[in-house]
């Protein structure tokens, strides 16, 4: 096996027998991903223009000590740590980002560094990546406040509203619930570990739900960066708001 691998993948970083365009595929993960990664880190540190009226940016919901009682940075910090580990843990980014920014490999078939031994993610610290099924569990609780958030921005000062910002937020969370409800993890919560699926009314039940789920995981990818898109924009639009750069375009 490691002799026909050696034949097929020039033992050098780049270096390949294809003749198709290969390495187009890392382009949106450079631009979208790394783009994401800067922004949100920017927007996490920054700990302003995070509320507007009925709207607040997911990147700090849920709001925790915003009046600085205990926490002196911004509250995004205190929360970070969950939607970022779900997505860093993620199986479809994991490919992205370790094709796209480690080169391990580039892509199929084509060289990468040479010298690395292939150890998976059995060591430190890419055995860490197990932990995505207990990020999606967290991640879960996190999207019950997202919705919260997302019904809230219809009402403002004691009446029904509807402005530009609740349908963005609307739109957010329903591609961040189809983003989790495609999960791998989350498929295999539902119909993994059965031996039979029609022994019993229970097990016939999550047969319908795991076939729905597979539905849906097979467009676990597109979920990615549509939610990933969304999540940043439904942010930008609340900062521009909340800052006074523009003015929220009221529908209703
Ligand atoms: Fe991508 Fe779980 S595999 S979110």
């Amino acid at each position: 096996m490691a002799e026909s691998r050696s034949s097929v993948v020039p033992q050098s970083v780049g270096r390949t027998l294809r003749r198709d365009a290969w390495w187009l595929e890392s382009v949106p993960v450079w631009i979208l991903l790394g783009g994401f990664g800067v922004y949100a880190t920017l927007r996490a540190f920054e700990g302003k223009f995070y509320e507007w009226g009925p709207y607040l940016s997911p990147f700090y919901s849920p709001l925790i000590d915003p009046k600085h009682h205990w926490w002196p940075l911004s509250p995004a910090l205190l929360i970070l740590g969950v939607p970022l580990g779900f997505r860093v843990t993620c199986y479809y980014y994991r490919k992205a980002y370790y094709r796209a920014f480690f080169f391990d490999p580039p892509a199929c078939a084509v060289g990468e560094p040479a010298g690395r031994k292939y150890t998976g993610e059995t060591r430190f610290p890419f055995v860490l990546q197990n932990i995505h099924r207990y990020g999606l569990l967290t991640s879960l609780i996190f999207l019950l406040f997202l919705w919260y958030d997302a019904i809230r921005a219809f009402w403002f000062e004691g009446h029904f509203y509807i402005g530009l910002g609740s349908l963005v937020l609307v739109v957010n969370v329903v591609l961040l619930s189809l983003y989790a409800l495609s999960c791998h993890s989350w498929r295999h919560l539902i119909g993994g570990k059965l031996d039979c699926f029609s022994c019993t009314a229970f097990n016939r039940t999550r047969h319908g739900m795991w076939k729905k789920s597979s539905f849906l995981n097979e467009r676990h990818m597109l979920f990615a960066w549509c939610s990933l898109i969304s999540v940043g924009f439904a942010d930008f639009y609340v900062r521009m708001v909340a800052s006074g750069m523009i003015k929220d375009f009221r529908i209703l």
